[in-house]
């Protein structure tokens, strides 16, 4: 007997998860809430508020589901996990109080510290003028954050003294955050390639995962704002497995250990964001779930039971289950709304889904997509659609990705044609 899994979550990484889950041989059902159109092929969807522990748990329960799958960041923090623990449903995913490295980066650079794992200097102030102390005491560039969840947009990096004491005055005194500018966290800026590490927690061990390479960016030569991610590959050249296993003891393990010894074992996604500093690797921040869209370019290439290795980390030990990975290369590219990731419209009308995904080595995740009343596919959301194809290697993962991407159409379409260019 295979498992019942349920997704929560309704974005591109979650119908990744949903999509690799249903092709493991240990699931044997599928449903998401509230899910999308690319999930809804997959099992049933039921619409829910996902930061509803009560709501989500009592769905696992109807759904008899062996294990729950936590996607984002916003249903973790919100305790979902502890929900569905105290009821006795496996969840894969931190507690509250473990989702809060992601959701506090001041809570994060403490425990960085406390487990001794290395990582820039900062500071956190709830007032303006201990903030512009720091400003000065770091120097240019100056690095100022929201400290809790503000929708990727709480990050303010820039040259001007001026510019960084307006950032401070935003959150601390207009308020531009709510609750998560209460506080910022001022830090010194760390110089060097930003390498990001996926590892599969237990509460005392951890799996690594193959790293991808992330485009923040939204337009081509990294130009223009910073946004949740407009593509992705994997593998990494130069920066590999093995590379990553030195990382994880250096970051990942010691951290794990000050969270069990503060009696709230991490267990699920820990994605330790790292910059290859002069003077080493150093840790910037740590998310507390799969990167989106990492996660579409990471999990075509997984070739072992991902259900199996989800599960051991809710309810087990992940050094016992067997992870291998395809030698393909995989090469994701978004496909968002004109204006992403400042304001833009949504109801535009999809086509060609369907005819990019003919080619068996493309898989199309949705994201920010809806059906409307006639059943329709249209846009609703910034990142509407993610386009992953696997390849030889990456130059022909890439030639695939493109061509598929080609064939999708919306009104206001915006992607970027650089994503794995200088890469294979
Ligand atoms: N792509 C970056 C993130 O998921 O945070």
């Amino acid at each position: 007997m295979g498992r019942r899994v349920l997704v929560v979550g309704a974005g591109g990484r979650e119908h990744a998860l949903g999509w690799r889950l249903a092709t493991s041989p240990s699931t044997d059902a599928l449903a998401s809430a509230p899910g999308n159109p690319g999930l809804a092929e997959l099992g049933p969807t039921h619409q829910l508020d996902p930061t509803d522990p009560v709501a989500v748990a009592e769905l696992a329960e109807r759904e008899r589901s062996d294990l729950v799958v936590v996607g984002p960041e916003a249903p973790l923090v919100a305790g979902v996990v502890d929900e569905l623990i105290r009821r006795g449903i496996p969840a894969f995913g931190p507690t509250a109080a473990g989702a809060h490295i992601e959701g506090s980066k001041a809570f994060a650079k403490e425990v960085m510290a406390a487990a001794g794992a290395p990582t820039g200097a900062a500071v956190a102030a709830t007032d303006p003028d201990t903030a512009y102390a720091a400003l000065e005491r770091f120097g240019p560039p100056y690095v100022v954050k929201a400290d809790g969840l503000a929708a990727g947009k709480g990050v303010v990096v820039c040259g001007e003294l001026a510019d960084a004491r307006r950032a401070v005055d935003d959150a601390l005194v207009a308020g531009v955050f709510g609750d998560a500018g209460s506080r910022v966290v001022v830090e010194e800026f760390l110089a060097g390639p930003e390498r990001s590490v996926f590892a599969v927690c237990d509460g005392e061990d951890a799996v690594l995962l193959a790293p991808a390479q992330d485009y923040k960016r939204a337009f081509d030569g990294d130009a223009g704002p910073n946004t949740g991610g407009m593509g992705a590959f994997c593998p990494v050249p130069g920066f590999g497995l093995a590379d990553v296993h030195h990382l994880a003891d250096l970051v990942v393990r010691p951290v794990l250990r000050e969270l069990a010894d503060r009696g709230t074992p991490y267990r699920g996604l820990l994605y330790a964001g790292l910059v290859e500093t002069a003077a080493g690797p150093k840790l910037l921040e740590f998310n507390a779930r799969f990167g989106d869209p990492e996660t579409q370019a990471i999990l075509p290439r997984l070739a072992s039971d991902l259900g199996d290795l989800l599960a051991a980390a809710a309810t087990g030990q992940v050094a016992d289950v067997p992870v291998t990975w395809h030698d393909a290369a995989a090469v994701t590219i978004v496909l968002a709304s004109g204006g992403y990731p400042d304001s833009y419209v949504t109801g535009q009308p999809i086509s060609g889904v369907d005819a990019a995904a003919t080619d068996p080595d493309v898989e199309v995740f949705h994201a920010g997509t809806a059906r409307d009343a006639d059943g329709a596919l249209v846009t609703a959301g910034g990142r509407v659609l993610a386009v992953t194809a696997t390849g030889a290697d990456l130059s022909a993962a890439r030639t695939s990705a493109t061509a598929a991407a080609d064939r999708i159409r919306f009104d206001g379409l915006q992607r970027r044609t650089d994503i794995a260019a200088a890469a294979g």
